[in-house]
């Protein structure tokens, strides 16, 4: 048997502690014998049994011989039959004194000094008459005294009680003999005891393991499984191994205390009443979670108090729950397409957090104090986010019909109000819908359609036709699926829709506006465009040609060349816009040759990718280089900071980018992929790179050390610390570094103020190159259905929709950078979902100001984030603009804060319902704490909320300013939202 080395220490522990006398089984002990010894001597006149008694008056059994002065003696004495019981193999331990014949005067002769052990195996006691027979005896050792005497001062000589151990076996018959030959000795045999060794039944690790006798052959062990203890469960095989000492060694695996049950002084005791285990393990019994007892011992699960319940996933260490009260505070809203209906929390949620509402409706009619006639309200009814499982304390109803009563039913439930018993508390309210609006547009026709046009008419609804003040037409490409589409506005029953593709299908739907708010959308009709070829057949007195999406743009770009002519300085933009116009094809190529200037050539067209890292980059020698803190970890390795020792023997601070060891051939080429883009920049707005080694490990980029590190969290750092101006200026100096990119025909992709890097002069730097690998690396990156990895909140409809990245795709990049730095690093959109962002934006809805913004920037965010991208600025457009803005400081002075009435332009802020109600606006921005101190403060409707200041925000007792930030901000987006429903004669 070998022990690996982790059990020596196992080992030495275990036997210290299990040392002790428990370990030997007596056979004979003579000192124990009562009565006579009866132990045979031949012949007679040899050993001679004396029995004295000791103080206690026990006897003390002795044998002595000491025929020293004759010689040839061959004295017997035999004990009587001994029972090996268990023993494989017998100690035998012996007292005696022995007379050293030089002490003895005349028996230089025939004195001895020894005497032997013999033993004899036999399976019963020899009889009475059976003749002793020496040869018959196996030797078992030749005595001899250690201490035979020892010489005292006076010159005495002291005989000395000697002790000695023999083993004797392997024994396997049912007894034996013991016999002890004198062949002339003074010897006097004090006591003898005859004992086994066995290893003690014992208690280890919640296991039992039984008396064990070792092995005959000391070197090996013996394995004995135990086996686990009442109320315990085996977790891995219990094992001691027994050794030759008695010693119990090395304890392996263990048993656990089974459910119910917990370990108390190594056996396993039932949990007390009121306690309850619902797991086998070390572990104590825990107390019942609130209203829940256990009555009963041994409790593995603690039962639920009357009216209590535990959901099937809820675990058993949870409190019990009840099925919460009903909704508070039930009120309607309704306008004439849509009824809202909102409620607060109930009083009780019944102790859990999965509270959710159930809408339920009856529709009743009958005339007025007649009886009533109640059914279930009909399919067609529109619950909006949906009827039942709504999270949120409110619901639209959509599709109702009018001069109807309705009643609606809210129920709160949460995980076990389906097993309670008895009716469910529910709140409700009865909604008559006598004044709902005007009904859908009829059936819509097309006129004539054209390769790029389609004219569209159709009838108008039951409403005065004189009431209707518009009709709105959305409509998109079929295949696209909605991914994107546009709208238009007519006064009367018909529109040429133009701008279309030939040969496409396209989806309308229609609907009015009267002065009582728009009605829902009408059905959807599809109408195909012509071929090329395909003439126009139309009557051009009825056409109405409408310019559609491009509205917005065109709306943005009025605002802002109103601003510069307020200002005085409008020429340059217009000039700037007319020269971009000039490259239009350009930014929206990555390869794109304009005379005169350096253009960009991807890494990935190079064949072989070193020759692209060999023709952008230099070599740097690594001695040069001196690594003195890691600041960061890339996905490829650290990134480091140091110095690198230039020609002159200067030091320059740089950046150190590694590449860890280990790597594949694919990884060290998307690692140089970068240096080899970034070799190819020569900007100051365009982190720089000083060189790359790759002919020795690690492989590193070296590049210029920016001292504030990525601009997102340098902002956060440093929150309301910067003027207006600094800010602009660093904007400036971005758009500075994407004009250099876009007109190299770079496209960036993942323009975000995490990949901007600031220097100690506050100067900003584009940096993150490599494409579609920078977005691996981006945490902000998310798959979208298509598979591709993108920053959802960075990035233009179009790249999220069908991955059209272009430089105009980085400019609506630039406008989210630009609130990024305008509110001190906050998250675009806050805790929005990825999907919410995309379904808002489709909708219409952008980013509001920051607080504090100047309306100058965000209206040059605005721009940024028109849908038609080649409606957005030109990055050479937006660093004139920042410049003009920083020339004249009071350019910056209007604050969108103090902006109450805006531009009479719809699709600034198109219409956007996203609150109905207080709950549902601060939960959108994750600001729900503050619910109370709103209603607290009167400020109950959104209308409310939307005339608050920041003093007012202040004064209802938010006082972390990050948190005043986000709701003054909101609180613009919901004003401008009220003002562009007003425009639309939308009331909430
Ligand atoms: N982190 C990543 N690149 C850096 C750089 N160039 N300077 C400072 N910090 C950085």
């Amino acid at each position: 048997m070998s022990f690996g080395r982790k059990y020596c220490l196992l080992f030495l522990l275990v036997r210290s502690i299990m040392s002790d006398h428990t370990n030997q089984v007596v056979l004979l002990d003579t000192t124990a014998v009562l009565g006579e010894l009866d132990w045979r001597t031949y012949p007679v006149n040899g050993w001679d049994a004396i029995t004295e008694m000791d103080e206690q008056n026990r006897p003390i059994h002795t044998f002595q011989v000491c025929n020293v002065m004759e010689p040839n003696q061959n004295n017997w004495l035999r004990s009587n039959w001994i029972q090996r019981q268990a023993a494989q193999k017998v100690f035998v331990e012996l007292r005696f004194t022995l007379r050293d014949c030089n002490s003895i005067p005349w028996v230089s002769g025939t004195c001895k000094e020894t005497f032997n052990l013999f033993y004899l195996e036999t399976d019963q006691p020899h009889s009475a008459t059976t003749r002793f027979l020496p040869a018959d005896y196996a030797k078992v050792d030749t005595i001899a005294a250690d201490e035979s005497f020892t010489q005292t001062d006076l010159g005495d000589r002291v005989l000395r009680l000697n002790t000695e151990v023999r083993e004797v076996g392997p024994v396997t018959r049912k007894g034996f003999y013991l016999a002890f030959q004198d062949v002339g000795a003074c010897i006097a045999l004090v006591s003898v005891k005859v004992f086994y060794k066995r290893c003690p039944s014992t208690l280890r690790n919640l296991a039992a393991f039984p008396d064990t006798v070792p092995r005959v052959d000391s070197s090996s062990l013996v394995e004995v499984r135990g086996a686990c203890v009442e109320n315990a469960e085996e977790r891995d095989t219990p094992k001691l191994y027994c050794g030759a000492d008695g010693d119990w060694l090395v304890p392996l695996g263990l048993c656990v205390c089974s459910l119910g049950h917990e370990e108390t002084d190594g056996v396993c005791q039932a949990c007390r009443p009121g306690f309850y285990k619902a797991f086998a393990g070390n572990t104590k019994c825990s107390k019942c979670p609130p209203h829940s007892s256990s009555h009963d011992q041994a409790g593995t699960i603690c039962h639920c108090d009357k009216g209590f319940y535990r959901a099937a996933k809820d675990p058993s260490s949870m409190a019990c729950t009840r099925s919460p009260s009903a909704p508070r505070n039930l009120i309607s809203l309704i306008n004439e397409t849509a009824l809202f209906l909102t409620w607060s929390a109930p009083s009780d949620s019944g102790g859990r957090k999965d509270l959710t509402y159930n809408v339920l409706c009856h529709r009743c009619s009958g005339a007025p104090g007649g009886e009533e006639d109640c059914e279930p309200c009909d399919a067609d009814l529109r619950f909006v986010p949906r009827p039942l499982g709504i999270t949120g304390t409110s619901v639209a109803v959509l599709d109702f019909a009018k001069h109807v009563n309705y009643t609606f039913y809210v129920e709160a439930v949460n995980g076990v109000s389906s097993l309670g018993q008895g009716s469910r508390p529910l709140a409700n309210i009865t909604v008559t819908t006598d004044q709902a609006g005007p009904s859908l547009v009829g059936v819509v026709r097309k006129d004539w359609a054209s390769d790029n046009s389609i004219a569209l008419s159709w009838l108008e609804g039951e409403q005065q036709p004189n009431a209707i003040l518009d009709y709105e037409i959305k409509y998109y490409e079929k295949e696209q699926e909605q991914l994107s589409y546009s709208s238009t506005r007519t006064k009367t029953p018909r529109a040429v829709v133009t701008g279309l593709k030939p040969s496409t299908v396209y989806v309308f739907r229609l609907r009015s506006r009267t002065a009582t708010g728009f009605t829902a959308y009408s059905n959807t009709f599809e109408f195909s465009t012509g071929d090329e070829n395909s003439g126009m057949a139309a009557d051009q007195g009825h056409v109405l040609v409408v310019v559609t999406a491009a509205v917005g743009g065109f709306s943005l770009l009025v605002i802002l060349t109103l601003f510069f002519l307020i200002t005085g300085r409008c020429q340059g933009y217009i000039k700037a816009k007319i020269k971009s116009e000039d490259k239009r094809r350009g930014p929206f190529q990555n390869v794109v040759p304009f005379p005169g200037i350096k253009t960009y050539v991807d890494p990935d067209t190079y064949e072989d990718p070193t020759q692209a890292v060999h023709e952008f980059t230099k070599q740097i020698d690594p001695s040069r280089i001196c690594i003195e803190r890691v600041i960061g970890a890339g996905e490829f390795g650290e990134v480091c900071s140091g110095r690198l020792r230039t020609a002159g023997q200067t030091e320059t601070p740089v950046a150190i980018k590694t590449l860890k060891g280990g790597y594949m051939e694919r990884q060290r080429r998307d690692f140089l992929r970068e240096a080899s883009i970034m070799g190819q920049f020569d900007n100051p707005n365009v982190i720089r790179l000083e060189g790359v080694v790759t002919k020795s490990r690690p492989v590193m980029i070296v590049v210029e050390y920016m001292e504030n590190g990525s601009l997102d969290s340098f902002l956060r750092k440093h929150d309301g610390q910067f003027t207006v101006i600094q800010l602009v200026g660093m904007l400036r100096g971005i758009a500075s570094g994407m004009t250099y990119l876009s007109d190299m025909g770079y496209v960036h992709r993942d323009l975000a103020a995490r990949n901007i890097l600031v220097n100690e002069a506050l100067v900003c730097k584009v940096s993150d190159f490599g494409l579609s690998r920078v977005l691996e690396d981006d945490p902000e990156a998310a798959y979208t259905t298509t598979g591709g990895k993108i920053p959802i909140r960075w990035t233009a409809p179009e790249a999220i929709a069908y991955r059209k990245f272009s430089s105009a795709s980085d400019a609506w990049s630039y406008g989210i950078v630009m609130w990024e730095v305008m509110s001190y690093g906050e998250r675009p959109y806050w805790e929005m979902s990825n999907q919410d962002v995309i379904l808002s934006i489709e909708e219409g809805y952008r980013l509001p100001a920051p607080m504090g913004c100047p309306v100058a920037l965000h209206q040059l965010m605005l721009h940024c984030w028109q849908k038609e991208r080649g409606q957005r600025p030109y990055f050479s457009d937006v660093v004139s603009f920042l410049d003009k803005l920083i020339r004249n400081p009071s350019s910056l002075m209007t604050l969108v804060d103090h902006v109450h009435s805006f531009p009479e332009s719809p699709e600034v802020m198109p219409h956007y319902p996203l609150f109905i109600s207080i709950g549902d606006w601060l939960d959108s921005i994750k600001m729900s704490q503050y619910k109370s101190n709103f209603l607290a403060a009167g400020f109950t409707t959104l209308d409310s909320v939307s005339a608050m200041t920041l003093e007012d925000v202040r004064r209802i007792g938010v006082s972390l300013i990050g948190h005043q930030r986000r709701i003054v901000s909101s609180i613009q987006t919901l004003r401008l939202q009220l003002l562009s429903d007003q425009h639309n004669g939308f009331h909430v």
